[in-house]
């Protein structure tokens, strides 16, 4: 039997894949799987030449709302595996699953859910809920694409408001301190398993933890507490998945979830020595069973 082919999918700006991806190239390889990156919206991938697919970096999903959809329906039509399987992606694509995760009794960030096209006021909104330092975020967005910090009786804040509900339904949240003094929890899952957590914290003067706006990562053990929330929001979501990142905030001793990453979280896997190599053979164990299992 010939080796099994996998693509882990990227998008056009890093067609090599991150680099904390790179480990897990290399571990599949030593499994025997011919993985190899490939870029979802690039026409010359014959993805019929694959046996499945892994969504990793598609970082740019959001721009085009409707190609990738488009594309997830092309790959299901063809019979290839895709992970996370693309019912439980499209039940990502949008943050009002957050919604599904409140009614489940996961503790979420207070939000206030804005309807594209709204006629919505920021400082009557902000007032009612009694919010003086708020963010503004689309629904439907990855990497703080859109998301500014806005403040009850600053005009700029109605501009992001309108600017986030021009393309998409918005959210407001209260501003999360805990984002400035202990950081954003990361918890990662691989496989079914919690694999690792880690912490990260934006650069004086920013509120937006992700790397590319200069935040900083750590890895931690986490509190025994929180990771049971974070497993039990993990759980609570749209399963199977094989890999799942949940992100929050500590709140007196609690954790309160920002989000639930099923599409293409950044695992953090250089982070944590073995954690590609599990990856690897979960994904191993899913090419050799890819029926999708509903315990995961
Ligand atoms: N309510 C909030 N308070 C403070 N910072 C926030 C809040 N919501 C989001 N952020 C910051 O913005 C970043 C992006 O928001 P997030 O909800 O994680 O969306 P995405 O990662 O999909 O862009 C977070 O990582 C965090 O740094
Ligand atoms: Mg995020």
């Amino acid at each position: 039997m010939s080796a099994s082919r996998v693509a882990l999918v990227t998008c056009g700006s890093i067609p090599e894949l991150n680099d904390d991806d790179h480990p897990l190239l290399a571990e599949l390889w030593c499994l025997g799987i011919e993985a190899e990156p490939a870029v979802w919206d690039d026409p010359a991938v014959d993805w019929g030449s694959y046996d499945a697919a892994v969504i990793r970096s598609a970082w740019d999903y959001h721009l085009t709302p409707a190609a990738f959809p488009a594309w997830l329906a092309r790959l299901e039509a063809l019979g290839l595996p895709i992970w996370n399987p693309a019912p439980v992606v499209r039940a990502n694509l949008d943050k009002s699953y957050l919604k599904e995760l409140e009614a489940a009794g996961v503790k979420i960030a207070p939000t206030e859910w804005v309807k594209r096209g709204a006629a919505a006021n920021l400082d009557e909104i902000l007032a009612a809920r009694g919010w003086d330092d708020a963010v503004v975020k689309p629904a439907v967005s990855a990497g703080a694409f859109r998301t500014s910090r806005v403040r009850r009786g600053r005009e700029d804040g109605q501009a992001a408001l309108d600017d986030a509900l021009a393309h998409a339904d918005a959210m407001i949240q209260p501003f999360l301190p805990e984002i400035e003094t202990e950081g954003e929890w990361s918890f990662v899952f691989l496989g079914g398993e919690f694999s690792h957590a880690v912490l990260k914290s934006p650069r004086a003067g920013d509120f937006r933890v992700q790397q590319e706006h200069g935040g900083r990562t750590e890895r931690r053990e986490p509190p025994p507490g929180l990771l049971i929330q974070a497993r039990d929001a993990a759980i609570a979501g749209p399963r199977p998945w094989l890999y799942a990142r949940v992100d929050g905030v500590r709140r007196g001793g609690e954790l309160l979830v920002v989000e639930l990453e099923l599409i293409e979280p950044f695992l953090f896997l250089s982070y944590a020595p073995g954690a590609a190599k599990s990856f690897a053979a979960a994904i191993k164990a899913r090419l050799s069973n890819p029926r999708p299992s509903p315990r995961t």
